[in-house]
């Protein structure tokens, strides 16, 4: 919704007649309906919205089933959640799991009060245990890759910090390992036996690409009673409480335009709201631009941006080319190839000498480590170095 008439231009409007009047009064309700007297506006589209106007992903089952189903199974409908709710359905209460680093320190995870509790305990006094229990609040990442956990610090909304747990959960091992960054090993500041605290800045950013709105004011706030947790449909497609009324009304087709769409939106505006998250080359230095940055492998959008096939075609390439945004990544090689072959036939863009049917993602976009065993996808498309280290499909 658009940011609500500062004061001045009441005043204006209230001298010119009982329209005007009506028209303020219309104005003042959409002000009280809303919580937000500002508007929040969300990064990646620069709208400025309102909280009330979003309705959540239920409201679009009845209508939208297939889009409903796919992102339910997918990453983005689950990546901030209770802790409590994941430490049950994985069946962490009462699990020990020894510290990977630190020989004699074990980490005892339990539920108790409706809250995930985990206590640390290291034989460090001959004959003596010392122990100290966190309690956690939150984990994010669905745990397809992993899944981090968090405590609230400081729980004033405009200086949130959290302690990211030293221990995250690993979807290949089953098991915990270290959060990456977070060895007492290596010279990172700030990391603690504990886990690692970090800044209102950091927590908010963190907040804010794991969820829709982090507060019903802004995303420079995390409110736990206003977050709307995960990337739902809202995050992408925007608030959509008008399009439901609309749309329920029968409302003529025109009136139900969201953004991202059926129109299919210019392949650089996509790459704009998923790279908010899946990351921009702006966030980077331009010396960490090189294929020699493992780092670069998570960040989908800043590979394929480097690509010859992107910087190739005009503004024709985006990360609908090859995925449904709704779903859980396909492992379907034949999709993917016939999408390169779209474009690497004979007719449009010079075959590959190698091969020209098959085996194109194979050999141009290998998976690699990305840190402690998460095996990812190399987005940045290109004629691989013979050394560069790969893992097989
Ligand atoms: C608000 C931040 C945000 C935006 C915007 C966003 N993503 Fe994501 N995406 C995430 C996060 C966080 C995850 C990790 C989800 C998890 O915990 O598994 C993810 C995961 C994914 C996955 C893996 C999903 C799976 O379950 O296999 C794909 C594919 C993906 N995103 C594609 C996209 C595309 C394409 C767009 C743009 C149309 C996009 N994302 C926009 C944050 C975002
Ligand atoms: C700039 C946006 C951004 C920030 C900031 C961010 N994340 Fe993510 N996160 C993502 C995206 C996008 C993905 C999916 C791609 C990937 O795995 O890197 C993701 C994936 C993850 C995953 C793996 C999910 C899975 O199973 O695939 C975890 C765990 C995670 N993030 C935790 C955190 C924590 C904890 C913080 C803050 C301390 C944080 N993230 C900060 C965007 C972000
Ligand atoms: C990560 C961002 C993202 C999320 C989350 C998301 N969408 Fe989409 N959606 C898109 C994009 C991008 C397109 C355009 C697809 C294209 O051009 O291929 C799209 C297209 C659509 C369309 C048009 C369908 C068509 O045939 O092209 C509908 C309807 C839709 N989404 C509904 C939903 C619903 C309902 C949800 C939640 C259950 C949802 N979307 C969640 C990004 C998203
Ligand atoms: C009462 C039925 C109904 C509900 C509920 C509903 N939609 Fe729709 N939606 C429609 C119709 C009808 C269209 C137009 C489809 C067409 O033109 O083929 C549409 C189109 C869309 C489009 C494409 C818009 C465009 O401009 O191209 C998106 C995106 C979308 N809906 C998202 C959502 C989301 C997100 C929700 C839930 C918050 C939702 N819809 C709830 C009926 C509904
Ligand atoms: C939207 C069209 C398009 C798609 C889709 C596409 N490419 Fe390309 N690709 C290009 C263009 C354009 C070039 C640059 C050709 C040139 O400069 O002569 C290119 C270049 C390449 C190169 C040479 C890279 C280099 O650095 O010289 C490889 C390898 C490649 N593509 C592989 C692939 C693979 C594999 C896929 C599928 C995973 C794919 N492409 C999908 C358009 C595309
Ligand atoms: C040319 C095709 C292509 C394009 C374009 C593309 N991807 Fe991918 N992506 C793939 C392939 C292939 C995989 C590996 C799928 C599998 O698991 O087998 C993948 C996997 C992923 C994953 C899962 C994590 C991983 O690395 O395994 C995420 C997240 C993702 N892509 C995000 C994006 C985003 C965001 C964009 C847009 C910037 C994008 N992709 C554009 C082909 C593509
Ligand atoms: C066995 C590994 C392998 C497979 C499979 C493979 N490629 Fe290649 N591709 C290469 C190598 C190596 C080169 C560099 C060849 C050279 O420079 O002599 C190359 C070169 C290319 C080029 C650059 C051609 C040029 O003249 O600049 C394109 C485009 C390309 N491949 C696309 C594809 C596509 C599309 C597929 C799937 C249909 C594919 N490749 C399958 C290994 C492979």
């Amino acid at each position: 919704m658009a940011d609500p008439n500062p004061p001045g231009r009441f005043g204006a409007a209230a001298g010119l007649g009982a329209a005007m009047v009506l028209l303020v009064a219309v104005a003042l309700g959409l002000l009280l309906r809303t919580d937000s007297p500002s508007g929040v506006r969300t990064p990646g589209t620069g709208r400025t919205v309102a909280r009330a106007d979003y309705v959540g992903d239920v409201s679009c089952r009845d209508c939208h089933p297939g889009e409903f189903a796919a992102h339910s199974g997918s990453g983005h409908s689950k990546t901030l959640r209770r802790a409590v709710q994941v430490a049950l359905r994985r069946g962490w209460d009462s699990r020990t799991t020894p510290d990977p680093e630190q020989p004699g320190v074990s980490w005892k995870f339990q539920v108790r009060d409706g809250r995930l509790w985990v206590e640390r305990s290291a034989a460090q006094t001959p004959g003596g245990i010392q122990a100290e229990r966190f309690a956690i609040d939150y984990a994010l990442g669905s745990g397809r890759h992993a899944t981090t956990l968090v405590t609230m610090v400081n729980r004033d909304p405009r200086h949130p910090t959290i302690r990211e747990h030293r221990l995250t959960f690993f979807g290949h091992a089953d098991g915990f390992g270290l959060t990456p960054g977070q060895s007492l090993a290596g010279h990172a500041s700030g990391n603690t036996p504990a886990g690692r605290i970090h800044s209102a800045d950091d927590t908010l950013k963190c907040f804010g690409c794991h969820a829709t709105m982090t507060s019903d004011r802004g995303f420079d706030q995390l409110d736990p009673a206003t977050i709307i947790p995960d990337v739902t449909c809202e995050r992408c497609h925007g608030p959509a409480r008008a399009h439901v009324e609309a749309a329920r009304r029968g409302d003529a087709p025109e009136s139900l335009h969201l953004p991202f769409g059926l129109d299919g939106s210019p392949a650089d505006e996509e790459l704009r709201l998923c790279g908010t998250c899946h990351r921009l080359p702006e966030m980077l230095t331009s010396n960490a631009l090189s294929t020699a940055n493992p780092v670069i492998v998570r960040y989908q959008p800043i590979g394929l941006m480097q690509s010859a096939c992107f910087r190739g075609s005009d503004g024709a390439m985006a990360c609908t080319t090859c995925h449904d945004p709704h779903s859980r990544t396909s492992s379907d090689r034949a999709a993917y190839e016939a999408a390169c072959l779209s474009c690497h036939d004979r007719r449009r863009v010079h075959p590959c000498p190698l091969s020209n049917r098959s085996g194109c993602v194979d050999c141009h976009m290998p998976r690699r480590d990305v840190a402690r065993g998460m095996i990812m996808t190399d987005h940045w498309i290109r004629v691989d170095r013979p050394d560069s280290a790969r893992i097989p499909h």
